[in-house]
């Protein structure tokens, strides 16, 4: 069996009498895409937070390639390989869009020269469809177009593992059938992809694997298949999403 790629391992955050994740332990293997559901106020940003070292745990460890992670800072993560797109995207609006592809690649540190982070920028911006407004400042740009900035930014650090939240969230369904086979790119070039996702179309295409967060808890996990037909998921999640369907 190949080594896990990330161990989580009874990982709990509180804000204040909050668990916002809550005795949480999983492994994710290599070379996989694994969706996050579950309903809003779940713990699934905070639990990427804990991993990308935005937050620090309580309680609990974490282990990236076989390496203790727990404390680390958001910089040694992205460093690690360990990069991550935000759900509310918020780029420098007065930098250009390369530029700030390139402040990504530059605070992971992963590029050898200022000038081989403006390279891996340019590329990933190239493998987003982004080529074109590479010197646009971000403000000007779309909602699909800023969520393919954070998407670029992400890539340009050369992650090995890669934490999606919502990329898709605001966007059409023609939008969201590009992100999809964009993903799946990323993923064929052997990156670990860990995606946050509401749409249950989106998970079902794309997803190996699923992990349910409730309440902070992981209530299941498994192929897409077994957690849909879980019982506990439909009750904490699925049933609502169902009947939201049914009323639109
Ligand atoms: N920085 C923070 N300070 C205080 N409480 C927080 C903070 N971040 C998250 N929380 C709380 O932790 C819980 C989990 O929030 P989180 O944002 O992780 O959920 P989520 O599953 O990502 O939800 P959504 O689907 O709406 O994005 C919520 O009760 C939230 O209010
Ligand atoms: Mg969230």
């Amino acid at each position: 069996m190949t080594a896990p790629l990330l161990q989580v391992q009874g990982l709990t955050k509180r804000f204040g009498g909050v668990a916002a994740v809550n005795n949480v332990s999983f492994d994710l293997a290599p070379g996989r895409i694994v969706g996050l559901i579950g309903p809003n106020g779940a713990g699934k940003t905070t639990l990427v937070n804990l991993i990308t070292g935005v937050h620090r745990a309580d309680s609990g460890s974490l282990r990236f390639e076989g390496h203790d992670v727990t404390r680390q800072r958001p910089f040694e993560a992205a460093r690690r390989g360990l990069s991550r797109t935000f759900q509310i995207v918020q780029p420098f609006p007065r930098m250009s869009v390369l530029d700030n592809v390139t402040a990504g690649a530059l605070f992971a540190g992963n590029a050898a020269s200022p000038a081989q982070a403006r390279e891996d920028a340019m590329a990933q911006l190239r493998f987003v469809g982004l080529q074109a407004l590479a010197d646009q400042p971000a403000a000007a740009l779309t909602l699909p177009s800023r969520k393919r900035l954070e998407l670029a930014k992400s890539l340009a650090m050369r992650p090995r593992l890669l934490l999606l939240d919502e990329v898709n969230a605001g966007l059409n369904s023609a939008e969201i059938g590009a992100a999809i086979e964009l993903i799946r790119a990323i993923a064929a070039q052997g990156i670990t992809v860990l995606l946050i996702e509401h749409l249950m179309k989106v998970v079902f295409s794309l997803c190996d694997d699923l992990l349910v967060l409730h309440h902070g808890e992981l209530i299941a996990q498994g192929s897409p298949q077994a957690v849909a037909a879980d019982p506990k998921v439909i009750e904490a999640y699925l049933g609502t999403k169902y009947a939201e369907r049914m009323r639109a």
